[in-house]
């Protein structure tokens, strides 16, 4: 991705960016923030995640995954992330901070995930869904992203499951 996207609704410009190792402390707060609003809706928890190190966040931040913040004005909103799993890349850590639901947010930090994946050449990119889940299931649901037919325990949480989504994308670039 270059960079930058942006939409306009009726009250407010929601911008994308991806960060930079030297981001790494408001990759740190937004994540602890995200992981203790919506615990039930990721697979790590805050206890594990406050015990990381400037080391730990930078590595999320190392060249082969990105991290994607969403700004509305100089107020950060939400954050995605993606990273090669198994030979897939894998969006992570998807959060919208509750005021900025429905805002548009989630939408461009998808985008520009998509984009990073097919600047990369990559043609498919996967997530998780906790089961109950309906908001991100729907969100993912309405850029393209269907079920496969995967579930698993959640890891660390063997009585819920996740379910696997997959987007197929262009080759040679986002449609
Ligand atoms: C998931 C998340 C990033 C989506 O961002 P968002 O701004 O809420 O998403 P949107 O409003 O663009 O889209 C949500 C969709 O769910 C719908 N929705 C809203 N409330 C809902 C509810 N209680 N149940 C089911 N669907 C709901 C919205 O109408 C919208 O669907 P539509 O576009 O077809 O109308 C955000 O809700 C969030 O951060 N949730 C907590 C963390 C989380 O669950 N992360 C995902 C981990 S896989």
């Amino acid at each position: 991705m270059n960079g930058r996207l942006a939409m306009t609704d009726d009250s407010s410009t929601v911008v994308v960016r991806l960060l930079t190792p030297a981001d790494w402390e408001l990759l740190r707060d937004l994540r602890l923030q995200a992981l203790a609003d919506a615990p039930e809706a990721f697979a790590s928890n805050l206890e594990r995640e406050q015990a990381f190190g400037e080391q730990d966040w930078r590595r999320r931040l190392s060249p082969g995954s990105a991290n994607v913040v969403a700004w509305v004005g100089d107020v950060p909103v939400g954050i995605a992330g993606c990273f090669l799993h198994d030979g897939v890349h894998e969006l992570v850590s998807m959060w919208v901070h509750p005021s900025a639901r429905g805002g548009g947010a989630a939408a461009l930090l998808i985008d520009a995930i998509r984009s990073w994946v097919a600047d990369r050449g990559g043609d498919r990119l996967v997530l998780w869904v906790v089961e109950g889940n309906d908001r991100a299931e729907r969100a993912y649901r309405r850029v393209g992203f269907e079920p496969t037919g995967v579930e698993q325990p959640v890891p660390g949480r063997p009585s819920d499951i996740e379910r696997e989504f997959a987007l197929d994308l262009p080759r040679g670039g986002p449609a």
